[in-house]
């Protein structure tokens, strides 16, 4: 009994003795990867770096950010402030929020700041692209896609645009079972897109087939930089070769056809001006611009309609408020045509015609409906920020950015501490940006509220987003009623975009036109 009591003691002790070690020798790597950090401060500068923790060596605070979630960044905020360092996914970062440091960002690109993407979105997207260009011929590539998302142009994507989404919410409403919005609202958006960007001409089969590869394409966007077999950018390579095969084709015809009195689409609207400018584009380079277009399109609308559908589900005064809206501007009027076969018999016909389409004048003037589709990308902003590389070392804050470290802008954490609204920036309230709360917002009002970035690099696409949301809301509104085909609602999740984690499962039902009226002229 007493030499095993021993003997359990002396393992114990070398136990503890290892353990120990094993302690002293992590936290001495600990302060060696902190040094190391604080020795890579710019020295020209006698500013200090940012406050804030680099974490463990080599995994920086990555195992920290997995577990946390938003919780991390807003955990290390109220900590350390607006501007703070950590280390994630093998690199040193700066994240940055508050609308005075972003302004410096964004408005600093080119000059401060370049834009950063991993290596594999480089890669898969191409050297053409407006992302991957920097300086001058971002500027001059930037000019010629934002003809292509003018005013003019979008007055002629609306009609088409309005076409697509009756549809969908009618076939919405013709499911007799759940319906997930997230998914369906990323097929939606991959249709608008390949149809009205692109002029694709896809039957339903064709465009379901191109929409999942153009799906795995996204999915492998992120990845290690390894093309071996199986790897993540070996998918994306395969698939992105495929998007191109397709691409090639319809772009021979379109640079055969001379549409200059007729351009429809932007792919037509961006050969043509490039023609006029005199530097025609490649084959290569408008495969990589469609792709690109695609791609920055697709996940951001998705995210931000599935949003809209359970903010408004969520809040049911804003839906009264938007119909009263549209009784107001003589849009409320639901259809009161006969059923047709193609909502699946039990809706009005989506073509009959009788209800009244949306020029980009009416939109405009649905000043409730903005305000709604405002709040939904205030509260869940698709996309959480931008990162960026420091071209050299500059201050920020009272703090040095030193020149090649990442720096991310946080577009979530801006808007969740921005204390210039009338209501408390958690909760939902579209009349936040109704007339009185614009005056409230003071000079740097603009960097406040960033849902699609700023400065040279602002989203193109804004526009044509929000026309499709406000659109989306019309018809929805106008046409159908929903509600929770689950429990609970379900929980969001923020990668690689904000969305919810069981995709938002609804039923929809058709509006009687009867009581749409009434409703209409109730409000
Ligand atoms: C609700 C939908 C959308 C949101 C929230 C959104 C958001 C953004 C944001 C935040 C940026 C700036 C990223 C940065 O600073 O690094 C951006 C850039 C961009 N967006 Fe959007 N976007 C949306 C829809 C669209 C659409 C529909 C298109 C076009 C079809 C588009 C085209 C682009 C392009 C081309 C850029 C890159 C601009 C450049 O680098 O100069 N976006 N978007």
């Amino acid at each position: 009994m007493f030499p095993w009591g021993l003997s359990c003691l002396s393992v114990l002790g070398a136990a503890g003795t290892a353990l120990l070690c094993a302690g002293l020798l992590l936290s001495l790597a600990q302060h060696l990867w902190t040094l190391r950090w604080t020795l890579s401060r710019d020295r020209a500068s006698a500013l200090p770096l940012p406050k804030g923790s680099m974490g463990w060596p080599f995994f920086g605070e990555t195992l920290h950010w997995l577990v946390q979630g938003s919780r991390f960044h807003s955990s290390r905020r109220e900590r350390y402030g607006t501007v703070f360092k950590t280390h994630l996914l093998g690199r040193p970062v700066i994240r940055v929020s508050g609308a005075e440091n972003v302004r410096t960002i964004l408005l600093g690109e080119h000059r401060l700041v370049r834009s950063q993407w991993p290596q594999s979105a480089h890669i898969l997207l191409g050297s053409h692209t407006l992302i991957g260009s920097v300086g001058e011929p971002h500027r001059q590539r930037r000019k010629v896609l934002a003809r292509a998302f003018s005013r003019a142009a979008l007055q002629r994507f609306v009609p088409r645009l309005q076409g697509v989404l009756r549809r969908e919410v009618r076939s919405w409403c013709a499911a007799r079972r759940p319906v997930a919005v997230y998914q369906a609202s990323k097929a939606l958006t991959f249709r608008m897109a390949a149809r009205i960007l692109l002029g694709l001409r896809l039957d339903d089969a064709q465009c379901a087939e191109l929409a999942r590869t153009f799906e795995q394409f996204v999915e492998n966007l992120f990845s290690l930089p390894l093309d071996v077999p199986f790897s993540g950018l070996r998918k994306g390579i395969r698939a992105r070769d495929q998007l191109h095969r397709y691409l090639e084709e319809a772009i021979a015809e379109k640079l055969h056809e001379d549409k200059a009195a007729e351009l429809s689409d932007a792919l037509d609207m961006i050969i043509h001006s490039t023609r006029e400018l005199g530097h025609e584009l490649s084959v290569q380079e408008l495969k990589e611009t469609a792709v690109e277009l695609l791609f920055a399109a697709f996940l951001t609308t998705a995210s931000a309609s599935t949003s809209l559908v359970l903010l408004l589900l969520q809040h049911p005064a804003a839906v009264a408020k938007i119909r009263q809206e549209l009784a107001v501007q003589g849009l409320g009027r639901a259809c009161g045509c006969a059923p047709g076969a193609a909502g699946g018999g039990t809706g009005p016909r989506p073509d009959c015609g009788c209800e009244p389409d949306l020029s980009l004048a009416a939109l405009g003037r649905l000043r409730y409906i903005d305000c709604v589709v405002k709040e939904v990308l205030r509260l869940l902003p698709p996309v959480s920020g931008g990162y960026r590389t420091a071209l050299r070392t500059f201050e920020l804050d009272g703090y040095q950015i030193p020149k090649g470290w990442s720096v991310m802008y946080s577009i979530r954490d801006t808007h969740e501490t921005a204390a210039v609204y009338g209501s408390p920036p958690e909760g939902f309230d579209p009349e936040r940006f109704g007339a009185a709360g614009e005056e409230s917002r003071g000079a740097c009002g603009r960097f406040h509220y960033i849902p699609f970035g700023g400065g040279a690099r602002s989203c193109l696409g804004q526009e044509l987003a929000q026309a499709v949301l406000q659109l989306l809301a019309v018809e929805l509104v106008r046409t159908a009623r929903w509600e929770l085909a689950t429990p609970a609602f379900p929980a969001m999740q923020t990668v690689p975009i904000v969305h919810p984690v069981d995709g938002l499962r609804l039923f929809f039902h058709p509006l009687a036109p009867s009581a749409a009226a009434r409703d209409g002229l109730r409000l």
